[in-house]
């Protein structure tokens, strides 16, 4: 009776035991699939924010960065942070209907400097404004950002040719 029972008990272990290891097998597999699921994702999110970081900058995103440097140096002081100016003193640059109606005048203020009367959105100053030496690509990256800043857009990018091209 007692051997048995022990054969039995064997044959129950041995199926319990087939069970468990079938069953940590199908959890490790399990793991393993999820695991390599979660990898492969992240690997795809690594990517496309590297992807993002090396997206290689337009020309007119480079002349906007340069742009807003050569405003700060140069224009901020009279033309204020928020493109304004200070009313009847120094005209706005934002909104200015002078950027987008007299777009070689634009440039010519800015490479040439300017006085006299003029009228910017409907208001007349009679002021100075001192030509700053800038080089031809820094007029263009400068007219560039103070188009596309401040709510302003513009119709086509000013290039240094189309600069160069401006006479005094
Ligand atoms: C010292 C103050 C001063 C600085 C600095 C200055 N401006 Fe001006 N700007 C003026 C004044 C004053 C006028 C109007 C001149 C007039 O009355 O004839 C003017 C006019 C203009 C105009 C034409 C009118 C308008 O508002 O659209 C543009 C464009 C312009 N400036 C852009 C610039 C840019 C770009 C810079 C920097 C590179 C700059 N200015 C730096 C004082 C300044």
């Amino acid at each position: 009776m007692k051997h048995i029972h022990i054969n039995l008990t064997n044959v129950q272990q041995t199926t319990l035991n087939k069970n468990m290891y079938k069953s940590l097998l199908i959890t490790t597999v399990l793991f393993f699939v999820l695991s390599c699921n979660t990898n492969s994702e992240k690997k795809k999110n690594d990517i496309s924010i590297q992807q993002e970081g090396k997206v290689p900058q337009t020309e007119l995103q480079k002349s906007l960065e340069q742009g807003k440097s050569v405003y700060k140096d140069f224009c901020i002081q009279c033309h204020m942070a928020n493109g304004k100016g200070i009313p009847n003193n120094f005209p706005p640059l934002a909104g200015s209907n002078w950027l987008t109606e007299k777009r070689k005048e634009s440039i010519h203020v800015v490479k040439y400097g300017q006085k006299g009367e003029i009228e910017v959105k409907g208001i007349k100053y009679d002021g100075i404004m001192t030509p700053m030496g800038l080089s031809a690509e820094e007029v263009a990256d400068v007219l560039n950002y103070i188009m596309n800043s401040w709510g302003n857009t513009q119709s086509s990018m000013v290039t240094e040719a189309e600069v160069s091209s401006v006479e005094k």
